[in-house]
């Protein structure tokens, strides 16, 4: 089929090569010209692992992926996937003004087309966005009916960073949100080949029932983290390792044996922004959403259990103390709400002198924070501190031994259980 997909972040980018190597044709529309350019020449303006050979493979002369700012190649594909950004409010509601100029602007071009064409909302909304606020503005801008004359869907994603292209290509499961028939079928043609391929379970749903999947999914997922932390907080008063409760309850099917990983908490641009704006809505009905409430509460807790551990050690006052990690999770250099910052402003309200160290995410934590330290290696980073808080596990970070012995004193306050116990260190895991 022929494709187009709005916005060229994280998703856009990724699922744009990834419907080309199921066969598609496919353009990827963004507003700015260096990603546009990039994605031209193959070279993929985010890190994600295997991006780079899709686009290699799929762009080019005789490649069946192009990159325009040019909104006009809609009218040449058959489908289009709106992945713009849907940040928050300063109050943790939607933001939906983003995905309102775009579906303004694919309206007006849309308008000049006659045959049928289906647009699909790939951007996490809140239920009733789709139907209530883009179709309606692309009724409005194409003087024409949904379900009618052009049809609507809504396809949420379920993409990891750092896994994104693996994950697209081998999901758990396609949902397909439709209103209408004729959308769905457009829908089926473009995730056929993937379903067949992936052997992946497909969900057939509405619009607004499609839309809160994805919220139930990344609500649930980080309240279940936020409950074995709970759990592990409690397992740690207790003398317990709540590593090895978690590999016991993940034993039972009911539960599973993934997200289980007690420690300082999630971060990223999802977890934190889903779990806020579906709170939002739900206080916007009348509904205290409490469970995801005190699961907000716990992350937000686990940083400053953390600081306070260390303090149990050693006053960091004008002490050098390390940062091992800055990105939100291993595998990528985003920083976006990563644990690391509560971590670093509970530093600098204890005065301390703050050495971080990231293999990739050091550069974006600079814009943030430029008049902390930065060491060019975990070692630099340890060598003269009187504390190290572990923040990211990353492999190199859990691979480290004899370079805490160069610490000052050897204290280690570990968020991720990414350090072994060992005489000679003084060693705190967050919950074990
Ligand atoms: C998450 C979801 O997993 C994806 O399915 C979803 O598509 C995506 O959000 C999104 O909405 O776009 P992502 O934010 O990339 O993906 O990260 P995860 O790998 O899910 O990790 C989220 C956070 O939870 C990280 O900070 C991680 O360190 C933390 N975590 C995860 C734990 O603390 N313990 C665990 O056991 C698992």
């Amino acid at each position: 089929m022929h494709l187009s997909v709005v916005g060229s972040g994280y998703v856009g980018t990724t699922i744009a090569a990834c419907f080309a190597e199921l066969g598609h044709n496919v353009v990827n529309i963004d507003i700015d010209e260096d990603i546009v350019d990039a994605i031209n020449a193959g070279d993929p303006p985010i890190h994600e692992d295997g991006l780079a050979e899709l686009l290699e493979e799929h762009t080019g002369e005789d490649g069946n992926l192009r990159a325009t700012t040019d909104y006009q190649a809609v009218l040449d594909t058959d489908v289009t996937f709106l992945c713009l950004p849907t940040p928050q409010n300063d109050d943790g509601s939607i933001d939906l003004s983003i995905m309102e100029a775009g579906a303004e602007q694919l309206g007006k071009t849309l308008a000049e087309k006659d045959a049928w064409h289906t647009v699909v909302v790939k951007s996490t909304v809140i239920p009733g966005s789709t139907e209530d606020v883009i179709t309606a503005i692309l009724e409005d801008e194409m003087d024409r009916e949904a379900g009618v004359d052009f049809g609507v869907g809504m396809n949420p994603e379920f993409l990891r960073e750092g896994t994104a292209v693996h994950d697209f290509l081998d999901p758990d499961k396609v949902v397909l949100g439709a209103d209408d028939e004729r959308a769905l079928e457009d829908m089926h043609g473009v995730f056929d080949p993937l379903i067949e391929r992936a052997d992946a379970h497909l969900v057939e749903t509405d619009t607004r029932t499609a839309e809160m999947i994805k919220y139930a999914n990344n609500s649930f997922l980080a309240a279940k983290v936020s409950l074995i932390n709970d759990i592990g907080n409690i397992c740690k008063e207790l003398g317990v390792d709540a590593y090895e409760v978690a590999d016991a309850i993940g034993l039972d099917d009911r539960i599973g044996a993934k997200f289980l990983r007690s420690g300082l908490g999630w971060g990223g641009s999802c977890f934190p922004k889903d779990t806020a704006a579906i709170r939002a809505a739900a206080r916007s009905e009348g509904y205290e959403p409490a469970m995801l409430d005190a699961a907000t509460e716990i992350n937000d807790t686990q940083p400053k259990r953390l600081l306070s551990m260390m303090d149990r050690h050693v006053d960091v006052e004008n002490k050098r103390v390390a940062v091992l990690g800055l990105a939100f999770k291993p595998g990528t250099d985003d920083i976006r709400n990563t644990r690391a910052i509560p971590v670093i402003e509970g530093l600098q309200e204890r005065d301390a002198e703050i050495v971080a160290y990231d293999p990739i995410a050091d550069e974006n934590m600079r814009e943030v924070y430029p008049d902390i330290k930065y060491a060019e290696s975990a070692a630099g980073a340890l060598d003269g501190a009187s504390a190290t808080l572990v923040v990211t596990d990353w492999e190199e970070i859990t691979e480290l031994d004899e370079e805490f012995d160069t610490m000052a004193t050897p204290v280690v306050i570990d968020g991720r259980r990414a350090i072994d116990r060992r005489d000679g260190i003084v060693y705190e895991g967050l919950t074990w």
